[in-house]
This record gives structure tokens, sequence and C-alpha cells, in this order.
């Protein structure tokens, strides 16, 4: 069977059917407009493939991940971040010759422009540091303007991406850095990736300052964890605003807003605000699951659901492990932990959340081992970000090496028919 026979008004139209690797099938109505007249409608594009794409691949019925193929598990124990940024990046693995100079690019380009660390002094000192970073994303396409060019050039965008995987990192722990009103730690080219990132984040002028490898390691495991997730929100966004070819660095700034709400990567946020005010409310976890199940509020529990995995996430049965080896190794007490175990315990067994396949999803885990770590809380969605940062930029390649076309959904009007104006004297 390769087409579909969609009749309309008694006239049969053949749409093909496209088939992926894995066999997930899908209606190529590209032509259905100019065929029929007829347009889809699913909001929320829970039904609509937007782009055939290479780069992940994920069964949400069977819990499966794999980026360019290659299991999430299998990379989460073998391999590194920036190893698993340059596989989303560039399509595979890379040799040594090709990994030591991917790596040694972004450490050498981690400083940022000394003009924008006055930036940070404009911004209020509760500013969210997801708007710092969205702002300074955006802000650094004012550096580089090359960067604007609609007409790429190969080596500039390599440029820009080594660029922005640097530069995030370090304007994401100045960023914190700055909320405390403490003095910026200049990046440190000794160190690799995330012993950088924590020094950055918690090393201080006055005292000497040893990163712990296993919290090192965890953090590693986490950004290649969050690296891509394929069609996601963010990850459409970044494709839909780079589809006007608006720059890569505009791109990625409105991936990281869109990444930012409740129901996407700032869930690991809410997970945690949600855990203290149960802790604060007496630790009743049984009310809190009765509250989450009442569809006359809009509470929900935060860090359980997912739009594709309606069985487990693999994501969550990793971080969950390596959150309790964290926990040991700092010999963490926390009684949100205890709330938070007790919690998913009773989520789990009750129907609600069972017939509706909520699980657990990765930002239940998260939150906790970055409150381990010492990564405040209003932090939790940028280091979200730095670990997505990869699928985004493989995403905007993709999208740009493939001459997608400018992204432009269309609608059905709902509002009112014609009516003629009226002057504001004739109003009632
Ligand atoms: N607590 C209580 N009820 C829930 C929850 C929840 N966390 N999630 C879904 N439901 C219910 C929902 O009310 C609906 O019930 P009914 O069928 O009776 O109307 C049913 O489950 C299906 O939910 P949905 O909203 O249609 O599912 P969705 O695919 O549109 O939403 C979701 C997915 C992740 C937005 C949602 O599960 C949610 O809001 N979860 C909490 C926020 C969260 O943890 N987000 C992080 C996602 S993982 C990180 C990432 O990849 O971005």
């Amino acid at each position: 069977m390769n087409t579909v026979k969609l009749n309309v008004n008694g006239k049969e139209h053949e749409l093909p059917l496209i088939e992926g690797t894995e066999g997930e099938k899908a209606i190529e109505i590209s032509g259905l407009r100019s065929s029929t007249g007829l347009i889809t409608s699913d909001t929320g594009y829970k039904s609509t493939g937007s782009t055939k794409s290479a780069i992940t691949y994920l069964d949400g019925e069977n819990g499966i991940l794999r980026y360019r193929g290659y299991p999430i598990e299998q990379l989460a124990e073998k391999s590194t971040f920036l190893e698993v940024a340059y596989l989303l990046v560039y399509g595979n693995l890379p040799g040594k010759v090709e990994l030591d100079d991917f790596v040694s690019k972004i450490t050498r380009h981690t400083l940022i422009h000394e003009d924008m660390k006055k930036f940070y002094e404009g911004y209020p000192a509760k500013a969210h540091p997801m708007g710092v970073l969205a702002s300074m994303i955006s802000a650094l396409s004012t550096f580089y303007p090359e960067a604007q060019k609609s007409d790429l050039d190969p080596e500039e965008v390599d440029t820009t991406i080594r660029r922005l995987i640097a530069k995030i990192s370090t304007i994401a722990a100045w960023s914190y850095k700055k909320s405390q009103g403490f003095p910026v730690m200049y990046p440190q080219n000794r160190l690799n990736y995330c012993d950088n990132f924590l020094y950055m984040m918690f090393a201080q002028p006055t005292e000497d300052y040893e990163v712990n490898p296993v919290v090192s390691r965890a953090l590693d495991t986490l950004l290649i964890l969050h690296a891509d997730h394929e069609q996601n929100c963010s990850a459409s966004t970044v494709r839909m605003a780079g589809s006007s070819h608006a720059s890569l660095y505009a791109a990625i700034s409105s991936g990281v807003c869109a990444l930012w709400g409740p129901l996407h990567g700032g869930a690991n946020q809410q997970v945690l605000e949600m855990l203290e005010q149960i802790r604060k409310e007496g630790s009743d976890v049984k009310m809190m699951v009765e509250r989450a199940k009442d569809k006359s509020s809009s509470f929900r529990l935060m860090g359980f659901g997912h739009r594709v995995y309606k069985n487990f996430d693999p994501r969550a049965n990793i971080i969950k492990k390596v959150c309790d080896e964290v926990l040991e190794e700092l010999g963490t007490d926390d009684p949100l932990l205890d709330i938070a175990k007790s919690l998913e315990e009773a989520a789990l067994s009750d129907s609600y959340f069972v017939e509706r396949n909520l699980y657990p999803n990765v930002d239940f885990y998260s939150g906790i081992l970055y409150r381990a770590i010492g990564i405040p809380t209003e932090m939790f969605t940028v280091m979200f970000a730095l670990g997505r940062l990869p699928g985004w930029i493989a995403q905007w390649k993709e999208m740009r090496d493939n001459n997608e076309p400018i992204s432009r959904p269309r609608q059905i009007y709902v509002g009112h028919t014609k009516r003629d104006y009226v002057e504001l004297s004739n109003r009632g």
C-alpha cells in the first residue's frame, strides 16, 4: 500500500504514503489543498509530521530514544556531551582527530566579548536567567553580524556552532554569578566542558575550588539526555524561526524562549516548587495527587506525563540511577527527595495516572539532581537549554541543508464574518 484514498464529495483523491527508516508511516498531504481545496486541522500537531528528519528516533510507546541511530542508554554510559553534540550536528561519531579539534575549538571560544559583560549590569537583580539567556544569545548576533547572511558559508556556520556551544555555558554561569552579586569567574581552558561550567558557577576568587568528578560526570550525562528530542516545542520553534533565514543566534534564542514554559523545559523548576509546596503544606502527597486529578483546577503534577512517551521515559530511567549515585556521593539527606519518592509511588498506583499513562518524565528527576549539585531552582531550565543546544543546532542545520521552505501553517478561521466599522459615538 503506497497510497491512501480520500473521498471528497464523491471524488476520489490518491495521497502518497511515505515511510521512515523505522517503519513509521505518514500520509503526504502537501498537495492536498491544490487538489481538493481542503486543508487539515490538527491544533498542537498531535498527528502532524512537520518534517522528515534523520537526527533523532523516538518511539514513545516502547520508550525508545536514539540519536543518529545510537541508543540513548549507550551514549549516556559511554559517550561525552561534546561527542554527542558532534554526533547530532554532523551526523556521525567523530574520529579522534575530529573530536579533539571540535573540543579544542569549543574550549577556545568560551570567552564572551568584554562589552557583553556590561549587559548584565542592566538586568534587574531578580531577572529570570532564561530571559537573560535568550537575550544574551540574541545579542551575540550583534557581535557576529556575519551569521545573519541568508546565503550560508559552511565555515562560518561551523564557527557560529562552536561559538554558541562554548559561550552558552559562560553566559549561563555569569547570569547566576550576577544574580548573586558575585564576581564572574572566567572560563578555564585547562578544564573540560562540565568541569569548566561547574567552576564558573561555584568557584570564588577568594578560595580554591575542586570539581567533584562524580558531579561533573552526572552533569555530562544530564546534558546528553537533554541533547535532542526530535520535533518538540522548542526544536520546532528553532526550525520555524530559522525557516525565515533569521540567523542561527536568533533561531536559538527563540528556542530558549519556547523551552522556558512550564509545559516544556520549565517543568523542572516547577517540579521543585511543587515538592517545596507539598513540604510546606505538611508533606501530604495524596492530597496533591487528588488535586492533580481534579478537573475543576488547572493544577497538574509537574514532571508527570509526556506528549510522546506513553509507557516510560527512557531518560527518566537513566537519570533516576545517576541521581541516586550523586546523592550517595554527596551524602545528601534531602526531605524533598523523600517527598518525590512518595509522590512517584502514590501517582504510579493511582488509576487516574495509570489509565492515562502518566509516568515521571526526565524533568521529575533532573530537578532533584540539580538541587543536589547546588544549582539554584531558577537555573534548572537554563541547564536544560545548555543540554538541548546541540539538538536545536542540528535541527536548524538539517532544515537549512534540506532547503526547507518557510514555515507557514494554515488555519480555520472561526471569527466574525464581515461586519461594518461603527463610529465610536455610535457604539453604546
Ligand atoms: N497531571 C495531571 N493530569 C495530567 C498530567 C499531569 N501532569 N498530564 C496529563 N494529564 C491528563 C490531562 O488532564 C488529560 O486528562 P483527560 O484525558 O481526562 O482530559 C490527559 O492526562 C492527557 O493529557 P494531555 O494534556 O492531553 O497530554 P499532552 O500530550 O497534551 O500533554 C504534557 C503532555 C507533558 C504537556 C502534560 O502531560 C503535562 O502538562 N505534564 C506536566 C508538565 C511536564 O512535566 N512537562 C515536561 C514534559 S518532559 C520535558 C520535555 O520534553 O519538554
